[in-house]
């Protein structure tokens, strides 16, 4: 074997020997590691897919352009400016964000505005004027059911759609008699706002508001 040979073979070798020496050292894992990250899940490859929602907010027709992945929250507040319903949590846990969809309570960061094409939304600005209040409203003024206010148009949103689920005959959690038409006890009241969170602590005054508004609708 001449010596250039020879030469090459030993570099082959000591290639072949160093790889084999790095697999080991930082284990198959490492080794396979992509050398680009991924792209983000959350940017689509072509950027965002717009679609066209029609929704009736507060009793006015609405037509929007948005990306498909808007919330309802997002689409009344930055896109229509209807900044009455508040993000809080943005996931589902605060109930600030609290509308009637259809005359049903919802939280609104938790559903996409395409879900909700040609639906009616009502939110606080389209229960009252600060002129004419919605009982609610006023009873939740008269009672000091609020000291910051950030949860208040959900609480209020919630209370209205409520109440009108009590009347609709739907029983609660602590319901006695399921068949029989819901007391309207601060336990039963408790209970049915239990999913709109006040981290102020109102909730006394905001039940005596609910009552009252009750005990008039009874
Ligand atoms: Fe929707 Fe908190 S912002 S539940
Ligand atoms: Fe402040 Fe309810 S009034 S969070």
């Amino acid at each position: 074997m001449q010596a250039s040979e020879e030469s090459e073979l030993s570099r082959r070798g000591l290639l072949v020997g160093a790889t084999a020496t790095a697999a080991v050292l930082t284990g198959p894992a490492a080794v396979a590691q992509p050398a680009a990250p991924a792209p983000s899940p959350i940017t689509p490859p072509g950027g965002p897919s717009l679609t066209k929602v029609s929704l009736t907010v507060n009793g006015t027709a609405r037509d929007l352009d948005l990306d498909t992945r808007t919330t309802l929250l997002d689409a009344l507040r930055e896109h229509l400016h209807l900044t009455g319903s508040k993000k809080g949590c943005d996931h589902g846990q605060c109930g600030a964000c609290t509308v009637m969809v259809e005359g049903r309570r919802i939280y609104s960061c938790l559903t996409l505005a395409v879900m909700h094409e040609g639906d009616s939304i009502t939110t606080i600005e389209g229960l009252g004027t600060p002129d004419q209040l919605h009982p609610m409203q006023a009873a939740f003024v008269k009672h000091d059911g609020y000291q910051c206010g950030y949860c208040t148009p959900g609480q209020i949103c919630s209370s209205v759609a409520m109440l009108r689920e009590i009347e609709a005959g739907i029983p609660s959690h602590v319901s006695a008699d399921l068949n029989a038409p819901a007391q309207l006890t601060p336990e039963e009241l408790r209970e049915r706002m239990s999913g709109n969170i006040c981290r102020c602590g109102a909730y006394s005054n905001i039940v005596d508001a609910i009552t009252e508004v009750a005990g008039r609708q009874a």
